[in-house]
């Protein structure tokens, strides 16, 4: 196995000499150019080329046809996820979205100067960093429940909203596999949004002796008529504190060995004890509201993850109030944050009245739009396998 960090996908002799160039003679065997011997630069050749090496990054492109390089690249991110993926081509409008599908991170212009090649190729080889330290830092453990960990850079954007709605969703098509974590340690209101009246919380269950058992953990869970089970948060603010960002983490990993899929809502923002969580985290719902901060704050969001090498979550976006009239253009949306849409939600008056009463729209007015909405991103998640852990994907020799 040789210890490649780069491979170029590429019938382009000239682009490996490119590449060396920008980084100023510092990687010699670091880099390795397609094996013409094996076939061509292709979707089928992929796995020949990768059988003796495991490389943090593969650059598809220049000179091939946009339709293999994507269909190479998707084949990358289904079989091979912790391998980072850069594109080589010149972009054109319709060329990101396409890209993004495919689970590209970057597309580098192939005339691109020095200076930005270097940058793309170390941008892409530090998120490959970051994906491995999390796909080999999750223990072997026995098969893992999806955790979805619900992230918003902005108060009140309806993180709650579509958590509540998605674990209920969930718990109404998998009755007692669900649970939902209220992260919000503050002033978390998952237990008015599910009109319950939690005899425990949080704070109890990471206090007593023995939590980290999963039985003793049960004991402080709230059951709700869906089949869904909640870990609430506190009564007090104060008492938020009592929780260190490791027992966060720590509660949601136990959760998940027990329940098929664990929700957890958080507070506005990336705190500590989300960050920890993230860690864990097979999903990721990243949400925001349909106006230019909003969707330029959770861009800033989505960089620091990258930076903070949070990206072996399998992310999903959600626009919610997606057809307020404010001269924002879904692709616009897609554009700013790198990310398309999974599911845009509606503005709706039944959504404050449901959660006035306690009672998610899935439930309460499951004819909504908005119902219909939140449903079609539990489907979405009762669609997708099973994730088995990621020991599979662990490296060697690193
Ligand atoms: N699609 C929607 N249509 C109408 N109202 C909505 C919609 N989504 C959320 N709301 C309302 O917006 C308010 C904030 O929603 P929610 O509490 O879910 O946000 P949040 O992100 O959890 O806020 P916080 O950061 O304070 O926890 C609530 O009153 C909710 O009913
Ligand atoms: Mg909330």
């Amino acid at each position: 196995m040789t210890d490649l960090r780069i491979l170029l996908a590429t019938p382009h002799a000239g682009y490996e000499q490119r590449v060396r160039q920008a980084f100023g003679g510092l990687l010699n065997g670091d880099l390795r150019r397609w094996d013409a011997a094996l076939g061509a630069v292709s979707p089928d050749g992929l796995l020949r080329q990768l059988s003796d090496a495991q490389p943090d990054v593969v650059a598809i492109g220049p000179g091939l046809d946009l339709d293999t390089a994507l269909a190479m690249a998707a084949q990358l991110e289904q079989d091979r996820p912790e391998i980072s993926v850069l594109l080589i081509s010149e972009t054109e409008p319709a060329l990101w979205e396409r890209a993004m599908r495919a689970g590209i991170r970057d597309v580098l212009d192939p005339s691109a100067v020095d200076a930005d090649v270097r940058a793309a190729f170390d941008r892409a080889l530090h998120v490959a960093e970051g994906r491995r330290r999390n796909l080999v830092g999750v223990p072997d453990a026995a098969p893992s429940g999806r955790i979805i960990t619900v992230l918003s850079p902005k108060g009140g954007s309806g993180k709650t909203t579509l958590a509540s709605n998605l674990a209920v969703g969930l718990a109404l098509a998998e009755p007692n596999k669900v649970a939902i974590v209220d992260l919000d340690l503050q002033f978390g209101d998952v237990s008015s949004a599910l009109r319950m009246n939690p005899e425990t919380s949080i704070v109890d269950a990471v206090r007593a002796p023995g939590h980290q058992d999963a039985m003793t953990l049960k004991t402080f869970l709230t059951a709700h008529p869906s089949g869904l089970w909640a870990l609430c948060g506190p009564d007090a603010p104060a008492e938020g504190e009592l929780v260190t960002a490791e027992q966060a983490k720590a509660v949601v990993q136990t959760l998940a060995g027990e329940f098929r899929y664990v929700v957890v809502d958080t507070c506005a923002g990336l705190t500590e004890h989300t960050l920890s969580v993230l860690e864990v985290s097979t999903d990721l719902i990243l949400m925001c509201a349909m106006d230019v901060l909003s969707v330029r704050s959770l861009r800033k969001e989505v960089d620091a993850l990258e930076q903070l090498g949070m990206t072996h979550q399998r992310r999903h976006f959600v626009i919610n109030r997606a057809d307020s009239k404010v001269g924002l253009d879904i692709k616009d949306v897609e554009a700013t944050v790198g990310q398309p849409v999974d599911v845009a939600v509606s503005s709706s008056r039944v959504v404050p009245l449901s959660m006035n009463q306690g009672s998610p729209v899935v439930e309460s007015e499951p004819r909504s739009q908005v119902a219909k909405q939140f449903t079609s991103l539990v489907h979405k998640f009762a669609e997708q396998p099973q994730q088995s852990g990621f020991s599979l994907l662990r490296r060697s020799g690193r």
